[in-house]
């Protein structure tokens, strides 16, 4: 990874709190509302256990902690992220949607969690890990917080390996996207940044390889849209 795109990561949050007002809207538009239905997918992977605690790291505006609370699975979800900005926008969406006795949102960092070992059910990170500065810590304090069985569940961008939709995708998320993403949110390159995150980021094999690495178990991916995002699973050993 390039050294200045590893600087601007560790203060990514600045970013996101300078475009938090208008990043629900642009998400929806830029991705024809396909987000939604990659959310979704986190419901059917959930594991199959009563009374879960969960926390969704990187929580931004509270999309996906919105999306666990409608399991019955899940008795409360703590969303984590260090864009104040974003969690402000977040904690009006959860009380407007009556959500506040099962979702808290707070600050804090993915790579270094408040909560004891072996405490947590299931964490999930929706399109917020190649944001952070150092993944690989990431993923083994979440292996640390899990309790035994406990599983990850990430979902992040990726490049899609067919040819022909590889070169479409290029020029949406090269031209279009930044060019739209950065004059709606009137930031100067914010949607520039998150397009190079993308394309720096490992992805399939080599980022499931990370997973692993962090000492989790039946780890799997599964390409969505083209594999223009990826659902990535992995367990703690019991
Ligand atoms: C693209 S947004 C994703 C937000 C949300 N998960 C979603 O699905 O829309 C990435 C988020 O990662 C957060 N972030 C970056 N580094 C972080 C870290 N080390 N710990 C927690 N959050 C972080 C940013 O503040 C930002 O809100």
């Amino acid at each position: 990874m390039s050294t200045s795109l590893n600087a601007r990561k560790k203060e990514s949050y600045k970013i996101f709190d300078e475009i938090a007002s208008t990043y629900d809207g642009l998400n929806k538009f830029l991705s024809l509302g396909i987000d939604i239905y990659w959310r979704n997918k986190l419901l059917k992977n959930l594991p199959s256990k009563t009374n879960m605690k969960a926390v969704d790291l990187a929580c931004g505006t509270g999309d996906v902690a919105v999306v666990l609370a409608k399991s019955k699975l899940i008795d409360s979800i703590e969303g984590l992220d260090l864009s104040k900005e974003m969690i402000n926008v977040g904690l009006k969406k959860i009380k407007d949607k009556n959500l506040t006795d099962k979702v808290s949102l707070n600050l804090g960092d993915a790579t270094c969690l408040p909560h004891n070992d072996g405490t947590i059910d299931l964490v999930t990170i929706s399109f917020g890990i190649r944001n952070f500065s150092n993944p690989d810590l990431s993923l083994r304090e979440i292996n640390r917080v899990l309790t035994p069985g406990g599983r990850i569940l990430i979902t992040e961008l990726t490049i899609p390996q067919n040819f022909l939709i590889r070169m479409v995708y290029f020029f949406y998320f090269r031209f279009v996207l930044p060019t739209i993403g950065n004059i709606v949110s009137g930031h100067r390159d914010a949607y520039t940044y998150l397009n190079k995150t993308v394309e720096d980021f490992p992805c399939g094999e080599k980022f499931e390889s990370k997973i692993i690495n962090a000492g989790f178990i039946n780890t799997s991916f599964t390409p969505l849209t083209f594999g223009i995002a990826t659902l990535y699973i992995g367990e703690k050993a019991p």
